[in-house]
C-alpha cells in the first residue's frame, strides 16, 4: 500500500476491510452483511484476519451509541462535524479499546492511525492519535449519562440505541421489559438452518456430527437447527441442498401459513426467496406458489437459491403489487402471504445497521404502506381462503394496529387463531389474540408478528 508520498505504510488489512465496509453502510446505505460478503469475496484473508473483520463490523455498527457518547467526550472536534471517513476510523479503534479484550490498546490507536495515513494529512493522523489516546486512557471508566436525569438517554447511550426508539420501547413495554429487549438486541444471534422436511433435522444433525460439526435443535421451529461456531460455506460443502439458512424466528412465517400441497398461493412480497422456499417444501413442492417482489435483483438471488434447493412448483414474477398485477396473479389464491416490509426492528441481533437508519417518521410511514399491501393481497384469497401477513418489527404500530385497522374496513375477515393450526412446539409463542409474537429478550428469537386472517366464505 502507498502511503502520502509514496510511504509504504503497513496496515491491518482485517481493519482496512472493515473500515470499508463501515463506509459502504454509512455512505451508501448497504447492509451491512452483503457489503461484507462482497469484500471478503474480492480479497484473500487468513481465516483469523476474516473472523476479526467480521468481529469489527458488527461490533462497530452494533455499539455505535455507546462508541460515539464516549468518543464525544475527549473530541475536542465536534463529531457531527467529523467526515464519516474519519469517524468510522475513531469507533473502529474505540470498539477495540472498548470491548475486545484481546486487542492492546496500542494496537488499536496504532492500526487506526496507520489507516488514517493512508488517506489524509498527517496532521489527520495526529487528530485520531489524541482522541484514541484519551479514549484509551479514560474512556473504560466513563459512566453514561446518569438515568436520574432521564432514563431514555441512559438506556440510548449504555445500551446503544437510538433515544426516540428507547422512548418508544418504555412507552409500550415498560422499563424492565425495554431493559432487557435492549440488552437481547445486542447480543449476537446463532447461525439457524431450517432444514429440509426430508431427511429431517436428526438425520442432518447425524450427518454434520459425523463431520465434527456440532448443532443443536431449535426450541420452537421443528426444522430449526443451530451451528453455532460453523461457516455456511463449511455446512454447505458436508451437506448440500439439504437445508438453507434462514432464522427460527421467519420459518415460523411458513409454519403459520401452512399452505395446502397442491394449491395456488400467492407471496406477494417474495423478496429473497426466504419464505418462498419454506411454502413450497410444506406443499411438497405441489401445485404453485407465485413469488411477486417489486425488486427484480432481490428475486433473481431468491430465483437461485430455489434452483439450488431443486424446488420446482415456484414461479418469479417482478411486479409493483401496488400499481398492477401480473396476468398469473388474476385467479384468487388459496393463501396469500403478506411478508411486508417493515422498519426490521425485530432482528437488530443481526443487522445492528438498521437502528441507525430510521428515523422516527418511518413506523407511521411503513404502516401507511402495510396497510396499502393488506389491501392489495385481500382482493386476490378466495372465499373461505387465507391471508398472512407478518413483519419482523417489534412496534404495535406496524402489527396489531396495522390488523385491527384492516379488520375494521374488511368485514369480510376474521382472524383465525394460530394455536390451532401450528405444530405443538410453537404453542407457547401465541397470544390470546390468536397472533404469533416473538421477542428476543423472551425467547431468544428475533421478533416477529404473524397473523392469520380468513376471508369468510
Ligand atoms: C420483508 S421483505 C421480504 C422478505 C422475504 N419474504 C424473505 O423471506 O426473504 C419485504 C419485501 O417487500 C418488497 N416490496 C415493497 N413494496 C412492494 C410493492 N409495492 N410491491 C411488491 N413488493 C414490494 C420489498 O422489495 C422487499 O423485498
Amino acid at each position: 500500500l502507498a502511503g502520502l508520498k509514496g510511504r509504504p505504510v503497513k496496515v491491518s488489512p482485517a481493519r482496512r476491510l472493515a473500515w470499508s465496509v463501515l463506509l459502504a453502510v454509512s455512505e451508501k446505505g448497504d447492509r451491512a452483511e452483503a457489503a461484507l460478503s462482497r469484500r471478503l469475496a474480492q480479497i484473500r484473508l487468513s481465516q483469523p484476519d476474516r473472523a476479526l473483520a467480521s468481529e469489527l463490523v458488527y461490533g462497530v455498527l452494533r455499539w455505535q451509541g455507546w462508541l460515539d457518547y464516549v468518543l464525544g467526550r475527549f473530541s475536542r472536534r465536534p463529531l457531527a462535524g467529523l467526515s464519516i471517513e474519519v469517524l468510522s476510523l475513531l469507533r473502529l479503534g474505540a470498539y477495540q479499546i472498548l470491548r475486545l479484550d484481546r486487542v492492546p490498546d496500542r494496537a488499536a490507536v496504532h492500526t487506526s492511525v496507520e489507516l488514517a495515513r493512508t488517506r489524509f494529512p498527517e496532521w489527520t493522523a495526529g487528530f485520531v492519535n489524541a482522541v484514541l489516546r484519551a479514549v484509551a486512557e479514560k474512556g473504560p471508566g466513563l459512566a453514561p449519562p446518569p438515568a436520574g436525569d432521564g432514563l431514555a438517554a441512559h438506556l440510548a447511550a449504555s445500551q446503544s440505541h437510538p433515544a426516540w426508539l428507547v422512548e418508544r420501547w418504555l412507552e409500550e413495554l415498560g422499563e424492565e421489559e425495554t431493559r432487557a429487549l435492549l440488552a437481547a438486541n445486542n447480543t449476537p444471534p446463532g447461525l439457524c438452518l431450517r432444514v429440509r422436511l426430508e431427511p429431517g433435522r436428526e438425520a442432518l444433525a447425524a450427518r454434520l456430527a459425523e463431520a465434527g460439526l456440532e448443532t443443536r435443535p431449535g426450541l420452537y421451529s421443528p426444522q430449526a437447527l443451530y451451528a453455532p461456531g460453523s461457516n455456511l460455506e463449511r455446512l454447505e460443502e458436508v451437506a448440500p441442498g439439504l437445508f438453507t439458512a434462514q432464522a427460527e424466528a421467519a420459518q415460523l412465517v411458513g409454519l403459520a401459513a401452512a399452505p395446502p400441497a397442491g394449491g395456488r398461493v400467492l407471496d406477494l412480497c417474495a423478496g429473497v426467496g426466504g419464505k418462498t422456499g419454506h411454502l413450497a417444501e410444506l406443499m411438497a413442492d405441489r401445485g404453485l406458489v407465485l413469488a411477486l417482489d417489486k425488486d427484480a435483483g432481490r428475486l433473481e438471488v431468491g430465483r437461485e437459491r430455489l434452483a439450488r434447493l431443486g424446488l420446482k412448483s415456484v414461479r418469479f414474477q417482478a411486479a409493483d403489487v401496488l400499481q398492477a398485477l401480473p396476468p398469473e396473479a388474476s385467479e384468487p389464491f388459496d393463501a396469500v402471504l403478506v411478508d411486508a416490509p417493515c422498519s426490521g426492528l425485530g432482528v437488530l441481533r443481526g443487522r445492528p445497521e438498521v437502528r441507525w437508519r430510521l428515523s422516527p417518521q418511518d413506523p407511521a410511514r411503513l404502516a401507511r404502506l402495510q396497510t396499502a399491501l393488506l389491501g392489495a393481497a385481500a382482493d386476490l384469497v378466495r372465499p373461505g381462503g387465507t391471508l398472512v401477513y407478518a413483519t419482523c418489527s417489534l412496534l404495535g404500530e406496524e402489527n396489531q394496529a396495522v390488523v385491527s385497522a384492516f379488520l375494521a374496513a374488511r368485514a369480510d375477515f376474521e382472524v383465525e387463531p394460530l394455536a390451532d393450526l401450528v405444530p405443538p412446539s410453537v404453542r407457547p409463542l401465541v397470544q390470546e389474540s390468536g397472533f404469533l409474537v416473538t421477542w428476543p429478550q423472551r425467547h431468544d428469537l428475533d421478533g416477529f408478528f404473524v397473523a392469520r386472517l380468513k376471508r369468510r366464505s
